[in-house]
């Protein structure tokens, strides 16, 4: 097999790859999913364990060395802490992080984590109750913050914590967050709305900029300093308190766009390698190892993604085409 690094034809190699686990939710976040109705896949749709473990073992030796696992919601899949047990027994993988709305995980947290699981990203807008409802159509607050806490007395780390910002509605969450993750050790990161939700509702004056959180937080928490030394490739851009309260991040993707330095491919939990959150086409993976091909096969279809990919998406242009898929079919 050809072993050499994934260098896309902009120069970026891939390390990092994201894997969705189900398009299913058990809550309705309305910058992702409809209110009701919505078609997931059949069963024998998704990619079984022994076929992601499959494709993760081929990616490794073309330099994947880090995984994300993501749904819709992970912890919905049946048995989640065997795949993260045999992806992180993977020789080669470096690095294994785990994103989630939580509600699921004060039950789950210490099976994962004897599983080998310790990075986890917690995705929670707001600390109010209502606000909780209104977003995610789901009366959950209170699971979700026995989540957290259930994560933090069994020793994860880091913990993040994302928080989509939604202009005309998160505003008041955002001092609260603030507050709630210095006083926990965690790290917060701010998610500028992205045009990936179902209904279509996205448009450019509904985006909370990372500038406009960065000027609240340091007006009412403490001044924000930017981390000049942090890694170029990762999503977030990292500020740190100047009072030495930790860090906070921006997933600016909109106003910021950091597709020069993307190091990501993602798998959806369908089979479907994409080499973009925005991107339109996609590779048939499941075809593949459903139909006996060798590990030869997988890698040449691995390369040949990656060799198409984009130099970025074009949220800021006329041109911009959303994805087919909203963000619960393809995984964050
Ligand atoms: N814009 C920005 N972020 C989104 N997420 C889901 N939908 C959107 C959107 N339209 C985030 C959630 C989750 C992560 C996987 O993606 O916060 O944490
Ligand atoms: Fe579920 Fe995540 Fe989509 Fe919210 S953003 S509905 S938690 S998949």
């Amino acid at each position: 097999m050809d072993t050499t690094r994934l260098v896309d034809s902009f120069g970026r190699a891939h390390d990092n790859l994201r894997i969705s686990v189900t398009d299913r939710c058990n809550i309705r976040c309305f910058y992702c999913m409809p209110e009701s109705g919505v078609q997931f896949m059949e069963r024998g749709e998704i990619l079984s364990f022994e076929e992601i473990e499959r494709f993760v073992r081929v990616a490794v030796q073309l330099g994947i060395t880090k995984l994300r696992v993501t749904g819709g919601e992970p912890l919905v899949r049946r048995d989640l802490a065997v795949l993260i047990r045999n992806l992180s027994a993977i020789p080669g993988i470096q690095d294994l992080a785990l994103t989630t709305n939580a509600v699921l995980l004060a039950e789950m947290a210490k099976p994962l984590y004897q599983a080998g699981l310790r990075r986890i990203n917690i995705h929670l807008d707001t600390l109010d109750r209502e606000r909780f409802l209104k977003i995610t159509r789901r009366d959950d607050l209170g699971r979700v913050l026995a989540g957290i806490e259930a994560c933090l007395q069994l020793g994860y780390g880091p913990v993040k914590l994302n928080a989509v910002a939604v202009k005309g509605l998160t505003e008041p969450d955002i001092v609260p967050l603030a507050h709630f993750c210095r006083d926990r050790g965690i790290e917060p990161r701010f998610i500028e709305f992205m045009p990936l939700d179902a209904q279509k509702i996205w448009d450019r004056t509904r985006v909370l900029s990372a500038d406009e959180i960065i000027q609240v937080l340091s007006r009412e928490v403490s001044p924000l300093v930017d981390i000049p030394d942090r890694d170029p490739r990762a999503p977030a851009t990292e500020y740190r308190y100047a009072d030495g309260g930790g860090r906070v991040g921006f997933i600016a993707s909109v106003t910021r766009p950091f597709c020069l330095n993307c190091n990501r491919l993602r798998l959806t939990s369908d089979g479907k390698l994409r080499y973009c959150l925005f991107a339109i086409e996609e590779a048939d993976v499941k075809s593949l190892l459903r139909s006996g091909a060798s590990d030869d096969e997988i890698a040449r279809l691995i390369r040949s993604n990656v060799q198409a990919k984009w130099i970025g998406h074009e949220i800021n242009s006329t041109r911009f085409v959303p994805p087919p898929r909203p963000m619960y079919a393809i995984g964050g």
